[in-house]
């Protein structure tokens, strides 16, 4: 199948709108379901010239929230309200008015004219004008301004939902209204901890799934590249640095690992050109990073969250890049039961050409470069689940660097991207793992998997025409297995130009209800599904 993948969304729908269900989406369902994403990439400006912007990751920041409401009685429908809002209305303006997009991206090229010089601190520091940021809620976020601002906030409001932030590679967040999605309040890093001034970190911090304390990295390039990995209690609302490491190179790093007394930090093969220097004339990340050197080997940091003693081990792998780790935690070793192994789960790439396969110009079903990645010639382009494991922590300060161990990689043809999981596992052993495929039958992604990493097998739903969203698995409280539940994902039907919340049953990929839009979600990152008494868990 060829189809229309569809990157502009509609207008904003300020108002929440109730979709029309069909099927059964159970009770336990009930919530909000948010999900970031480009809303769009395209501005017409004052001088009739249309600006475009490049790269998917630098669409025009758009929110969608889904309010998914239990039927007041058992022979009711489960009801579902949708309510959307672009987040960048200065910057949309600013580019109709100048033609031009200033400021930092994650692909954008910059006109030469309009490079110069500045402090990192300066360039990374957007004005909330500038700050198109669009990939990763955090909800609750400890250590931040919690002055409540919507009226329904607090006591109201059926989520309980206090702050919500969006966040990005770079260490500025945004507040939004959680209910009108309106943008509301700035905060960088530095407001956590002064230390934390470098300008980079993961858009996927990773949360204590029993105390709710959250864990990320911030990275100062330069010179001396220095990642701070740091730890923000969500009891007290203070930070503490956990491990200065000023002996990686400056990556590129989007996710990090979390166990049970450990954080893990990969500085995988996305290494910046000049220690990252470059970023300051090519102003985006896309330019400034080298392509991946087989020669350079990926390094893993083990870094003590309990104890305060930093880096406790360090190892090298096989080179290799990736965006989305899964999950990751500790076992007795499989050498010496009385040592620990770590074993971490990620999706990983041989080489960075997916960044450049998400130019828009490669995805976009209509344009040319979208045949450059059709079927077999984009599997440089696709990735593959992969287990590492860490052996015997407690040796390796002594022995210097240790090797990862690869103790197996799924076939290309049977991973995903946008990796999920039943979240109540994060640091423990689990079984299951949901995403979306680039199958080769669509530009794009095409099909949601379900890995079993026990049988290594595989199920799917695929439909022709249909662009399913990163699936986002929901538990049934009275289910005993780790897959029981429902998956959620926004999905694109190309054949009538709209979108719908596909509900699908975890166990089977089986569809069990939708939720029918009349307008279309444009193709987004991620999402976070919340309820009244859940943790507010980032991953
Ligand atoms: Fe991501």
């Amino acid at each position: 199948m060829l189809i229309l993948i569809q990157f502009d969304g509609d207008v904003d729908y300020r108002s929440p709108v109730e979709l029309v269900v069909t099927g059964q989406i159970p009770a336990y369902a009930a919530g909000i379901l948010y999900r970031t994403g480009p809303g769009g990439c395209q501005v017409v400006t004052e001088k009739g010239t249309t600006f475009t912007a490049s790269h998917w990751f630098d669409g025009f920041a758009q929110v969608h929230r889904f309010e998914i409401i239990a039927p007041s009685k058992p022979s009711a429908q489960t009801k579902v309200f949708y309510n959307s809002r672009k987040t960048v209305d200065k910057l949309i303006e600013n580019i109709r008015k100048s033609g031009s997009f200033k400021g930092f991206t994650f692909g954008q090229k910059h006109d030469p004219c309009e490079s110069y010089f500045k402090k990192f601190t300066s360039m990374f520091t957007p004005r909330e004008a500038d700050a198109n940021v669009n990939v990763t809620f955090s909800i609750d976020l400890p250590g931040l301004p919690s002055t409540k601002s919507s009226k329904k906030e607090g006591g109201g409001h059926a989520s309980g939902i206090q702050t919500l932030w969006v966040k990005t590679d770079a260490t500025v967040l945004k507040r939004l209204d959680p209910e009108t999605l309106e943008p509301i309040g700035m905060a960088q890093q530095t407001n956590l901890h002064p230390d934390l001034k470098g300008a980079m970190s993961a858009a996927h911090a990773k949360s204590d799934p029993v105390t709710g304390d959250v864990y990320n990295f911030n990275l100062d390039v330069g010179r001396k590249p220095t990642y701070r990995v740091f730890h923000v209690s969500a009891s007290t609302g203070e930070t503490e640095i956990l491990a200065t490491i000023t002996n990686a190179r400056s990556a590129y790093i989007h996710s990090l690992f979390l166990t049970e007394n450990h954080v893990v930090l990969c500085v995988w093969g996305s290494y910046y050109a000049y220690g990252g220097a470059k970023l300051l004339w090519e102003q985006n990340i896309l330019d400034a990073l080298n392509p991946l050197d087989e020669s350079i080997p990926s390094t893993w940091f083990v870094v003590d969250r309990k104890h305060g003693t930093g880096v406790v081990a360090t190892y090298e792998s096989t080179p290799f890049f990736c965006f989305h780790t899964i999950n990751a935690w500790e076992e007795p070793s499989t050498t010496d039961s009385s040592k620990t192994d770590i074993v971490a789960d990620l999706v990983a790439y041989d080489n960075c050409d997916i960044l450049k396969k998400l130019y828009y110009n490669n995805v976009k079903a209509t344009s040319t470069g979208s045949r450059d990645f059709v079927g077999k010639k984009g599997d440089s382009a696709r990735p593959a689940i992969k287990r590492w494991r860490l052996p015997n922590i407690e040796a390796k300060l002594e022995s210097g660097m240790g090797k990862a161990i690869l103790e197996w990689a799924a076939p290309k043809s049977s991973s995903v991207e946008l990796p999920t999981m039943n979240f109540r596992n994060i640091t423990r052993p689990y079984r299951y793992i949901y995403g979306v495929s680039d199958t080769g039958a669509s530009t794009f992604f095409d099909q949601i998997t379900k890995y079993d990493t026990h049988t290594h097998k595989n199920i799917t739903w695929q439909y022709h025409g249909q662009t399913p969203g990163e699936p986002i698995f929901v538990p049934d409280p009275k289910g005993n297995e780790e897959d029981e539940g429902v998956l959620l994902s926004v999905v694109l039907d190309g054949t009538k130009g709209k979108s719908y919340l596909l509900v699908l049953d975890a166990r089977n990929l089986q569809e069990v209800g939708r939720a029918s839009m009349e307008s279309v979600v444009a193709f987004g990152f991620h999402g976070n599904h919340i309820k009244s008494g859940d943790g507010r868990l980032d991953y």
